[in-house]
């Protein structure tokens, strides 16, 4: 049975190249094919996955196939799929090294990996997080610990009514999980101080200096590696300076865009990044693992365990920081083994070529289709394309359009007030074939 289930998941990954790239039944027909009594009885095992795989053929989108250019997404890489399964299959916990000391040592190594992939201080923590949104939170967390204790307050006993005040700070582009962060930890979206943004999404470090011109008191800045429209990063490292003058903490979120750094003809973009003091990355984006995974680092490897650390009379642990103490969770399925299996699959020439190949198809892809008479609306410095078809309802209309070819799949954005469609190229498997499949599609639905 479980062969069986690997064998189906085998095939469907061997289909995706062909597969129209959307759902082939709308949300509400799956639902209805899923949703029914449960029944007293079980049922075999066997049974219930042949029956479970057939209902849900109709509702898979092929998000990890070469032509789905929509959020940020990529395809799961194959020893890295497979090394979930076998997370599955030995059930292990991840919370601490007695629960299992193979998912604490694979996280253990591949955190030392992805610390030196990512230009990061060896000396960082490193917490194995589902992805970039319990990264920012986890991080900030940390931040919030590490700035109040330094204000002679301690939150995690006291918590932040009466506290002294902690400034806030982000781009005006940052991306959406930051707020909700914020939210989650007491200090209210409404309480963050935004930062002039420039063109491209990069804050403003005229803006940011200008803003903290005599601060005083508790400090926090998020800065952004990978614009979420554009792929543009902040000057992470003069903005670390700037932040660092008046005793702040720097957040860097780089869901997909700190993968920059481990290219070393990208690597300029996030130069100064290791001067932060916590960083949250995505594995499951663009270094194609599959969900959920995400990473989260800090310089402060003692605020971060005591910020997010806990302890009780059962739990055997040791003196040491265990993985729990990185992460918002206590029981967690074994997330380090894809990632070992993933980086060691690519090997550190691999992940830079997974860069530097999105990155050359996204310019190529921008080229085509300018020479085609489209508009591109941001600066391609990255995997990330804006295209405009005209009016905002024409962009609309052809994103819809080409979502029903099943050729591929791009999704709608804002951005500076206009309508673009959304491309982002974040997968191994899209190759040049794939781009011109693509302009092709484009092409027949807006001419
Ligand atoms: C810059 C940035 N931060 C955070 C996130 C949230 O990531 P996740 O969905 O892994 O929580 C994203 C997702 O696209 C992102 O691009």
């Amino acid at each position: 049975m479980f062969g069986n289930a690997a064998t189906r998941a085998a095939q469907y990954r061997e289909s995706l190249g062909d597969r129209p790239v959307g759902a082939t039944k709308t949300f509400a027909e799956v639902r209805a094919a899923f949703n029914r009594p449960l029944g007293s009885a079980g049922r075999p095992p066997a049974e219930v996955i042949d029956e479970l795989a057939t209902l849900a053929e109709a509702g898979l989108v092929s998000s990890a196939g070469p032509r789905y250019f929509g959020f940020v997404v990529g395809g799961a890489l194959p020893a890295a799929s497979a090394a979930d399964i076998l997370a599955t299959g030995w059930d292990q916990n991840a919370w601490n090294s007695v629960l299992s000391p193979t998912a604490a040592a694979a996280e253990d190594a591949a955190g030392n990996w992805l610390k030196d992939l990512l230009g990061l201080p060896s000396t960082a923590s490193a917490g194995f997080v589902t992805g970039a949104q319990a990264a920012n939170t986890v991080a900030l967390t940390a931040a919030r610990h590490h700035v109040l204790k330094n204000a002679g307050w301690d939150v995690e006993t006291d918590g932040l009514a009466g506290a002294p005040s902690v400034r806030i700070l982000a781009g005006e582009e940052r991306h959406g999980t930051i707020d909700r962060s914020l939210r989650l930890l007491g200090f209210g979206s409404g309480t963050l101080e935004l930062v002039h943004s420039k063109a491209n999404g990069e804050i403003d470090l005229d803006d940011l200096r200008a803003r903290l011109t005599d601060h005083e008191g508790p400090l926090i800045v998020c800065l952004q590696a990978g614009n979420v429209n554009t792929g543009a990063s902040d000057a992470l490292g003069e903005a670390c300076d700037i932040v660092h003058e008046y005793g702040g903490w720097v957040h860097v979120d780089g869901a997909f865009g700190l993968w920059a750094a481990a290219s070393p003809t990208h690597r300029h973009q996030v130069a100064g990044v290791e001067r932060a003091d916590s960083w949250g990355c995505d594995g499951h984006k663009w270094l194609n693992l599959p969900y959920d995974s995400g990473f989260v680092f800090s310089a402060h490897p003692e605020s971060h365990a005591a910020a997010l650390g806990y302890s009780a009379s059962y739990l055997v642990t040791s003196d040491e920081p265990e993985p729990g103490d990185y992460v918002l969770e206590s029981s967690r399925r074994a997330r380090g083994l894809a990632v070992w299996a993933g980086l060691q699959e690519l090997g550190r020439d691999g992940v830079t070529l997974l860069v530097d190949h999105c990155c050359a198809l996204a310019k190529s892809l921008a080229e085509q289709l300018t020479t085609a008479g489209y508009e591109i609306g941001n600066e391609v410095v990255l995997n990330q394309i804006l295209v405009s078809f005209g009016s905002d309802a024409e962009t609309d209309r052809v994103i819809a359009a080409l979502q029903a070819t099943g050729t591929c799949w791009m999704g709608g954005t804002t951005w500076h007030s206009k309508r673009y469609m959304r491309i982002s190229i974040s997968n191994y498997q899209t190759t040049p074939a794939d781009l011109t499949r693509t302009l092709q599609a484009i092409q027949s639905v807006t001419h």
